[in-house]
């Protein structure tokens, strides 16, 4: 079934175009990229139409994704209408993401980092004022939780799980 994901941050300089290029690149190379609407928006005006930031591209080039495509736009009123996810890179967005939607969208309001539960990292720190490590940590966080979120939207168990396990009785003979 199809899926629509928009990822938020603050600027959409940073994190959230991270994760639109790593969740499209992961999707791809498992051929599923079909199944998806990906994209991403910041909370804030100040980057509109600007690339990514110099360091995001790079770190991202690092690992073999182009993202210098992409610019930046604002959350608008509409995109709770269209995503059918809106995952917040950290709790400051995700609660002004919180008072921002309509209040048939809150539920559609995520921590990306929820679909990454074993690493018990709930936040993606924000890079902009940082060095450039930052940014690799950055990737390291989101590759895990997008691969999670990939997971989480695409396996289903098998509709008759329990007939697959055969009763010890009948083992027996
Ligand atoms: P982002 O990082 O939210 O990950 O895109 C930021 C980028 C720019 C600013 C803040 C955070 N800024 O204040 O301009």
């Amino acid at each position: 079934m199809h899926k629509s994901i928009l990822f938020v941050c603050l600027g959409n300089i940073c994190r959230s175009p991270i994760a639109e290029g790593m969740f499209r690149h992961i999707a791809a190379q498992r051929n599923l990229l079909d199944q998806f609407t990906i994209d991403s928006a910041g909370l804030g005006s100040w980057h509109i139409g600007h690339p990514p930031d110099e360091r995001a591209q790079t770190a991202m080039r690092m690992r073999g994704i182009d993202i210098s495509g992409l610019r930046g736009r604002r959350i608008t009123p509409a995109d709770f209408e269209k995503f059918d996810l809106i995952l917040a890179m950290d709790r400051a967005n995700r609660d002004a993401l919180l008072k921002f939607a309509p209040k048939d969208g809150r539920d559609k309001v995520r921590l990306l980092m929820d679909y990454a539960p074993n690493l018990c990292v709930h936040e993606i720190p924000d890079p902009f004022f940082g060095k450039n490590n930052g940014f690799a940590y950055v990737c390291e966080l989101v590759d895990a939780a997008c691969r999670g979120l990939l997971v989480s939207l695409t396996v289903r168990p098998p509709l008759q799980a329990t007939s697959m396990v055969r009763p010890l009785a009948s083992l027996k003979g």
